[in-house]
């Protein structure tokens, strides 16, 4: 079967990038990463992209004086791809309403905390201050809010006595390193659907999905 053409966008280190340009790496695994695209130069990310083979690209948001502007461009760039899915990996870039209908069940984003719980930033902070004792991370298909949407896959992690936001997020971005993979696997198989804003997942996938939540590093 073909292999689901997805474009990663990223701003920074791209660690997620690396376990989803792993993934890919396996011969068997139902997805492609044909290009890398970061709005910021020196992005570690783009350097990953480039050892894999993958096409890596940068466009100078602060260029645009319009985010549509740029947004049409980026639009531009990726349809040139042949991407079929958008995977947002640390991009820290807003996208407007006009961006995420046009690639409407196309565009997933990684976000550290079991969302609906503490969108935007400083996350780990924020859940060590709350006291929370379940912590983790989500993906999900993206919407015109932030960090909402319907919700493909979450990854748990216990925050333990002691941690501090240093400890906790590298105990989630371990989860994350496991979850997005899974996550873009079951999409590519055909497997996870957007059905009225919440997303099935077929049966014979439903053990996987479920074995992540409670052992995402395991
Ligand atoms: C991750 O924690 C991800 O959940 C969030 O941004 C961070 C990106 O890290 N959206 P990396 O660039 O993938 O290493």
């Amino acid at each position: 079967m073909a292999k689901m053409k997805v474009a990663v966008l990223i701003s920074g280190r791209g660690s997620n990038l690396q376990a989803l340009l792993d993934a890919c790496a396996d011969e068997d695994f139902p997805a492609e990463i044909v290009a890398v695209i970061s709005n910021k130069a020196g992005a570690q990310g783009l350097e990953r992209a480039r050892k894999a083979g993958v096409a890596a690209s940068f466009i100078d948001h602060t260029l645009y004086e319009e985010r549509e502007a740029f947004e049409k461009d980026l639009d531009a760039k990726l349809k040139g791809t042949g991407a079929q899915l958008i995977a947002l990996a640390g991009f820290m870039r807003i996208l407007t309403p006009w961006f995420v209908d046009r690639w409407k069940d196309r565009l997933i984003n990684i976000h550290p905390s079991l969302l609906p719980s503490f969108r935007g930033v400083h996350t780990h902070e924020r859940a060590l201050e709350q006291g929370v004792r379940i912590h983790g991370a989500t993906v999900h298909y993206v919407r015109p809010d932030m960090d909402d949407g319907p919700i493909i896959g979450q990854a748990a992690v216990p925050v333990l006595p002691g941690d501090d936001a240093e400890t906790l997020s590298a105990r989630v971005l371990e989860a994350e390193h496991k979850l997005y993979p899974a996550c873009l696997k079951l999409i590519a198989e055909g497997k996870a659907r957007v059905t009225a804003e919440r997303v099935k997942i077929d049966k014979d996938a439903a053990a996987d999905a479920a074995s992540l939540l409670t052992n995402p590093v395991g």
